[in-house]
């Protein structure tokens, strides 16, 4: 009787995979959710605009001829609000929780790059599981340095480009100086080459976590959403002894 329930209710392909004790951990803050969102649909939006300001695809413009101009006030506004979102972002890598704050993102420790070498086994079918961490692991992290790089140099490429069309004394002091050592189109050209690698970042990084999400099973792509993350209760407990010691030295 137990087998057959066994046989109707478990996919012979895809066997139990029993992970323990497990408890529910909020490990990304509603700030966290609402930037990375954000960012999403900023990216998104901006891509969009962008290509069409470089190459005006839509036809029938003599009917609509403020078009362009439509285009530009989106791509500038939602411009100025990844920045928003940015500074936002900057602010929570000091205040936000363990698992978002600066130390997880930059590779100080040896422990970090043991980590990456793991990870990129992992990822060249040299490791069968993957790094399964609480927050994320120091490859992905480190990823989204690079990330936050590429959203920092759009920033001020876009700054230089919407003062170069309508100054303001502000932007003047803050990035106008910047086209006397690189020139305006080439400027332009790094603002416009960006934008490829965020598209190309997006595609792999959706695959990225597609793919730990299915490997480890512990709702990866569920937590971006709602926030929690289901955890070992021995990896949490580990964790915690962790963050203990590292208050106490710092105390
Ligand atoms: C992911 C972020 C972004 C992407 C993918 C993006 C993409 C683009 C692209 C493709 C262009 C056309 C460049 C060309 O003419 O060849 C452009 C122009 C421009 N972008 Fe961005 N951009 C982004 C963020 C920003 C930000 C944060 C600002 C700052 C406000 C900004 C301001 C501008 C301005 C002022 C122009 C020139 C518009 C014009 O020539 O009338 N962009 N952007
Ligand atoms: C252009 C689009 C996207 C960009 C630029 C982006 C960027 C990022 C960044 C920077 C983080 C880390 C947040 C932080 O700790 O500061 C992150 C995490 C995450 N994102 Fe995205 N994201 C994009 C689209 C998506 C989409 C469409 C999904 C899901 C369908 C997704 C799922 C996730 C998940 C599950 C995490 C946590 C992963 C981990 O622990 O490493 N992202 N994303």
């Amino acid at each position: 009787m137990q087998a057959t329930q066994e046989h109707l209710l478990v996919d012979a392909r895809h066997p139990e995979q029993p992970i323990g004790n497990t408890v529910a951990v909020y490990v990304w803050q509603y700030p966290i959710r609402l930037f990375h969102w954000g960012m999403v649909l900023s990216i998104a939006v901006l891509s969009f605009t962008g290509y069409y300001i470089h190459n005006p695809f839509i036809i029938g413009q003599v009917n609509r001829p403020f078009l362009m101009g439509w285009f530009r006030f989106v791509h500038e506004a939602f411009g100025m609000f990844l920045i928003a979102l940015f500074l936002m972002r900057l602010y929570l890598f000091f205040a936000g929780n363990r698992w978002v704050r600066w130390r997880q993102y930059v590779p100080l420790r040896a422990e970090q790059f043991r980590e990456m070498l793991e990870v990129t086994k992992f990822y060249l079918f040299m490791r069968p599981t993957a790094v399964s961490k609480i927050g994320h692991n120091a490859m992905a992290a480190f990823s989204y340095v690079a990330l936050y790089a590429m959203i920092v140099a759009e920033s001020v490429t876009g700054l230089v480009l919407y003062n170069w069309l309508r100054h303001s004394p502000l932007l003047n002091v803050l990035v106008g100086w910047i086209p006397r050592f690189v020139s305006i189109q080439n400027l332009r050209l790094i603002h416009y080459f960006l934008m490829f690698c965020f598209i190309a970042f997006g595609v792999l990084h959706v695959h990225l976590c597609m793919l730990i999400s299915r490997e480890e099973k512990r709702g990866l792509m569920d937590s971006i959403f709602i926030g929690y993350k289901v955890i070992p209760r021995e990896e949490l407990d580990e964790e915690e002894r962790r963050a203990q010691e590292e208050a106490a030295k710092r105390a």
